[in-house]
């Protein structure tokens, strides 16, 4: 048993010394980059050897080498691929932000379809653990409020299941809705009551009309069901190179309605691409 827990801490020394090589690195960026279009330059090698460690470890692993020959393996795809991704893929989020396409949403879009019943579909491609999409069904909760024939539905997806299980669960810690006013926090928001760990879970009305879904953006074909009225796309793309951001959002305008609105990140531009969308303000655009 002692040699047991000796023999462990030998293997978490090694794997401590342990490094990712380059070449090791190139077969993981490779595949990154033509699987997901997620570009991972020579100097994100220390960023994913860090972020690869805990995995190994997990896996009692001794080294980089290891983890790479199992991960192309018939059985490591199979088995590893969805690990891989939640460590790879960079998920900061927040409710709110980015603020100005809410507004847009509330002001310019919602307007539109206050007197009708015609329902309103929203996607939230890359939509990382709910933030973005919790925070779309709060502003088309409060337009359903005033306007009871109003209806909607909005889809979720992204290619780490971690993310998409938080988002389904809808729980987050409390400094995450900080800045949501009072009022609203206490509309759409239950507290934990456990004060060591405090958090707040989104109330079953903001979940009613989501759905969530696995969808890598780099398939040929998406399986979304019916067209879109808005595509929320944000700090996904600045994941990808010029020639792949172009083709992904040519493939998102297929699920677009004809006059349906387009959300980029404000650190992303289409500027000089070959997309069908009309720029209406900085990072909002609409499919001619
Ligand atoms: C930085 S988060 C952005 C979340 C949210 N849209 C926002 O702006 O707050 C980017 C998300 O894109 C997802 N992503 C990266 N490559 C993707 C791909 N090929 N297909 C779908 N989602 C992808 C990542 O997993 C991550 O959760």
């Amino acid at each position: 048993m002692f040699k047991g827990k000796e023999n462990n801490v030998q293997k978490d020394l090694d794997c401590f010394k342990a490094e990712l090589s380059e070449a090791d690195f190139k077969a993981f960026s490779e595949f990154i980059y033509t699987e997901y279009g997620i570009k991972m330059p020579p100097i994100k090698r220390i960023m994913l050897q860090g972020r690869l460690l805990k995995r190994i470890r997990e896996l009692n692993m001794q080294s980089y080498t290891e983890y790479k020959d199992y991960f192309f393996s018939k059985e490591g795809q199979a088995k590893e691929i969805f690990n891989f991704l939640n460590v790879v893929t960079t998920n900061k989020t927040d409710f709110f932000r980015e603020p100005v396409h809410f507004d847009f949403l509330q002001n310019q879009i919602l307007p539109q379809y206050g007197e009708t019943n015609r329902g309103l579909k929203v996607w939230s491609a890359g939509c990382s653990s709910g933030e973005e999409l919790y925070t779309i069904s709060i502003v088309l909760n409060e337009f359903k409020a005033k306007n009871p024939l109003f209806n909607f539905t909005i889809l979720g997806s992204d290619i780490s299941n971690r993310v998409l299980t938080t988002a389904s669960k809808g729980v987050y810690g409390e400094h995450k809705v900080a800045l949501i006013p009072l009022e609203m926090k206490k509309k759409y928001f239950l507290k934990s009551k456990d004060r060591d760990n405090p958090s707040v879970r989104v109330k079953p009305e903001l979940q009613k009309n989501i759905a969530l879904k696995y969808v890598n953006l780099m398939d040929n074909s998406f399986d979304v069901g019916d067209n879109f009225d808005v595509i929320f796309c944000r700090n996904v793309l600045i994941y990808f190179d010029r020639a792949t951001q172009e083709r992904v959002i040519n493939k998102l305008c297929q699920y677009l309605k004809p006059g349906g609105y387009f959300f980029i990140g404000h650190s992303e531009s289409l500027s000089g691409m070959n997309v069908p969308l009309k720029h209406i303000k900085p990072t909002i655009f609409r499919k001619e």
